[in-house]
């Protein structure tokens, strides 16, 4: 099959087919409106492909997820974040010298401009984090204006250097300022994960040694979230990126749409749920009740995804991770039996299993990060955190392709058709 025809009266459409290398192959609907006089709707985008891609592909049926072309369970349990970065990023893993030298220019990168530090002071203690991260992002913009080209490899480069390389410091920093205590520079004898982890939780009152069952679990999530293809924020920073914007404002955009608690928020929604079951009394089969109840606007967080309809990959490396590092922490979090009862519960449920709806990556990531020490509204700046990589690839990508244009969605108009305007003393 290699078109697709659409008719209406006598009028129709061949739609030339774009096949895919696996998966859903799609059609070049271009043309549809030109032809046809009409415009294609598709609410929420479920059925639409903005463009090809060659950086991840999902099978939401099957329960799969690669990054050009690995599986995620094998990147998970060998790879590390920044050859992962790199790997999404260049489309291929780096060699050895490709990534010392990638790694290198990361570490080399973490400092901030020292004049930022007023930045995230101009805000109150109590800022949401995400909120702080998305200004400071879009805020690198103002002190990197060699940089904000979208069409030139270089200024894509080194933007992508600063970016996965100042993210953590940001994050460190933001929590800092909230803490009330002094900010930790980056530490250039650590590793990527490590320097993050120092920098975040030590104080210049003791010595800190950043545990490494935490540095390596810490790994594997921001690895689990590095890319999901076309999801809501990789769009945003696509969207934002097609009218030419400069990276960090793109990627700025990208972190606003995953403070949303249907995405990447969600984490920080779940532990927040599992902590209003506990303190409820702990009846799990209550707020499932609440979840079916159409007249109630409750939702079981870090449930459902658009996507995956079987099972979500990442959510069950995920699971197995929160058992080890809470096993080793010797961590006995309530939480986790509560989390663990619930999915329980749910997925014996009928009306959980006839909607595919499953627990997703953020079901479990929380109560890893609460293991680890950070705060319940850290946790979507974790997630920030892990899908840079995947941000910076989809700008990327977009960026360089002679065949992008500005986004520009059409709608079906259905306002008034005609009037007149009346003057105000006349209405
Ligand atoms: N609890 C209860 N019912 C649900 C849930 C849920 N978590 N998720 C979906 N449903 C129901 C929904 O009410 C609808 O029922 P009906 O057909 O009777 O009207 C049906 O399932 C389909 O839901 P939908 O909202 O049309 O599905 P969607 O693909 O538009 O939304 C979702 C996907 C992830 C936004 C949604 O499942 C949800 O709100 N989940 C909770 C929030 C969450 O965990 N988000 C993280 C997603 S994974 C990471 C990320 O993307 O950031």
């Amino acid at each position: 099959m290699s078109e697709v025809v659409i008719r209406s009266g006598d009028n129709e459409v061949v739609a030339q087919v774009i096949e895919a290398t696996t998966g859903d192959s799609g059609f070049d609907i271009s043309s549809v409106r030109s032809t046809l006089g009409m415009v294609t709707v598709d609410r929420g985008f479920g059925n639409t492909a903005e463009s090809a891609s060659t950086i991840t592909y999902i099978n939401g049926e099957a329960g799969i997820l690669r990054y050009r072309g690995y599986p995620i369970e094998q990147l998970a349990e060998k790879g590390d974040f920044l050859e992962i970065a790199y790997l999404l990023n260049y489309g291929e893993l780096p060699d050895k010298g490709q990534l010392e030298t990638f790694t290198g220019q990361i570490t080399r990168h973490s400092l901030l401009r020292e004049d930022m530090k007023y930045l995230f002071e101009a805000f109150p203690h109590d800022a949401h984090p995400m909120q702080i991260l998305a200004s400071a992002t879009s805020a690198m913009a103002t002190y990197y204006p060699d940089a904000l080209d979208p069409k030139d490899v270089d200024a894509l480069d080194i933007s992508t250097r600063r970016l996965i390389a100042k993210l953590p410091t940001m994050i460190a920093w933001s929590y800092k300022y909230r803490a009330h205590q002094p900010y930790v520079y980056p530490r250039n004898d650590l590793d990527y994960t490590s320097n993050f982890l120092n920098m975040m939780f030590s104080v210049p009152a003791e010595d800190y040694e950043p545990s490494p069952v935490i540095a390596r679990a810490l790994n594997i999530l921001l690895i689990l979230h590095a890319d999901h293809g076309q999801n809501c924020s990789s769009s945003a920073v696509r969207l934002v990126g097609s009218g030419q914007a400069n990276v960090f404002s793109s990627v700025s955009a990208g972190i606003h749409a995953l403070s949303g608690p249907l995405h990447g928020g969600a984490n920080q929604a779940v532990l927040e749920m599992l902590e209003q079951i506990v303190a409820d009394g702990g009846d799990v089969s209550k707020f499932v009740g609440k979840a079916k109840d159409k007249d109630d606007p409750f939702r079981l967080m870090g449930f459902g995804h658009r996507v995956y309809k079987n099972f979500d990959p990442r959510a069950r490396i995920i699971k197995s991770v929160a058992d080890d590092v809470l096993e080793q922490l010797g961590v006995d979090d309530p939480m986790l039996d509560v989390a663990k009862q619930l999915e329980e519960v749910a997925l014996e449920d009928d009306y959980f299993v006839s909607r595919k709806l499953y627990p997703n990556v953020d079901f479990y990531s929380g109560i890893i990060y609460r293991a680890m020490g950070f705060p319940a509204d850290m946790f979507t700046v974790l997630f920030a955190l892990g899908r840079l990589p995947g941000w910076l690839a989809q700008f990327r990508e977009m960026s360089l392709d002679p065949a992008s244009r500005i986004f520009r969605p059409r709608q079906v108009y259905s306002g008034p058709a005609d009037r007149d305007y009346v003057p105000v003393d006349q209405r």
